[in-house]
């Protein structure tokens, strides 16, 4: 991005007067994006991977602090052989060539999901962006993969029990700490393509307040100004998290 143009997205930041501080993305359209056109679905995967770098990059640019993207759900191993094998190695191709561009650009890598079900390559090469990019201050982009929502739920209940926990004493934020990445807040805004109207196992704890924001677009079309779009929205919710609207905030 050239300087005219960073300067462009700071701009449309300071027009946005309330950013979510974290948002998360179900990616979903890619399938039908290439079916309607003839093509095999992997081109279809293979345009949302283009859309999430330009996606992430503008987001960084616009001062979210926190993106989380839900690559590969717990329950895709369902789908054809074929599908799961060239997600994979698509993924993992990404995330080698990706890293120089996350380290440039000040991105801090993280992932959710459970990673020892992956084959090694990808494993290996998701380990090695999170620590290359461990120190960077800018966007902390969370690849969720081999991720469920309860799976995640499971195993933070399996650690606690492990810890000899007493059951009286688990409250909420024992469960909160021993989720995937603890240190992450949660999502403020959850965003999904393709027009579902449902959260398919995504942050099932973490997004109890998340507002969401679907369009009717697939992920393959999804651009930078849908994401603005998204935030403008976000900015015109009021939350409440259970209490009453403040009397100041608008309806
Ligand atoms: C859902 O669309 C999408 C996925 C299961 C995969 C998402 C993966 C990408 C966007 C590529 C990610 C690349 C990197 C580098 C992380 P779908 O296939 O379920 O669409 P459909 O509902 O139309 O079939």
């Amino acid at each position: 991005m050239s300087v005219d143009e960073s300067a462009a997205s700071q701009s449309e930041a300071d027009r946005i007067d309330r950013l979510p501080a974290h948002i998360g993305i179900i990616m979903d359209g890619n399938g039908r994006w290439a079916t309607s056109r003839g093509l095999p679905r992997l081109i279809g995967h293979r345009e949302g991977y283009k859309t999430l770098r330009s996606v992430l990059l503008h987001a960084n640019d616009l001062g979210i602090q926190y993106l989380t993207v839900y690559a590969f759900s717990a329950e895709n191993w369902r789908r054809p052989e074929d599908e799961v094998d060239g997600l994979m190695q698509l993924i993992t191709q990404a995330a080698i060539d990706e890293l120089r561009v996350m380290h440039l650009n000040n991105v801090r890598v993280r992932v959710a999901g459970r990673l020892d079900e992956l084959p090694h390559s990808l494993r290996n090469a998701l380990i090695k962006g999170v620590e290359t990019t461990a120190q960077n201050t800018g966007i902390t982009f969370t690849l969720a993969i081999n991720y469920g929502g309860r799976a995640e739920i499971v195993d933070a209940v399996r650690r606690i029990m492990r810890e000899g926990t007493n059951p009286d004493e688990v409250t909420e934020e024992t469960i909160s700490r021993c989720l995937y990445n603890p240190d992450i807040p949660e999502p403020d805004l959850l965003i999904r393509t393709a027009g579902e109207l449902r959260l398919s196992n995504f942050l099932l704890w973490q997004g109890a307040y998340a507002e969401l924001y679907v369009v009717q677009k697939p992920w393959p079309e999804f651009t930078p100004e849908d994401l603005e779009a998204a935030c403008q929205e976000y900015a015109r919710r009021v939350r409440k998290f259970g209490a009453v609207a403040p009397r100041s905030a608008s309806p």
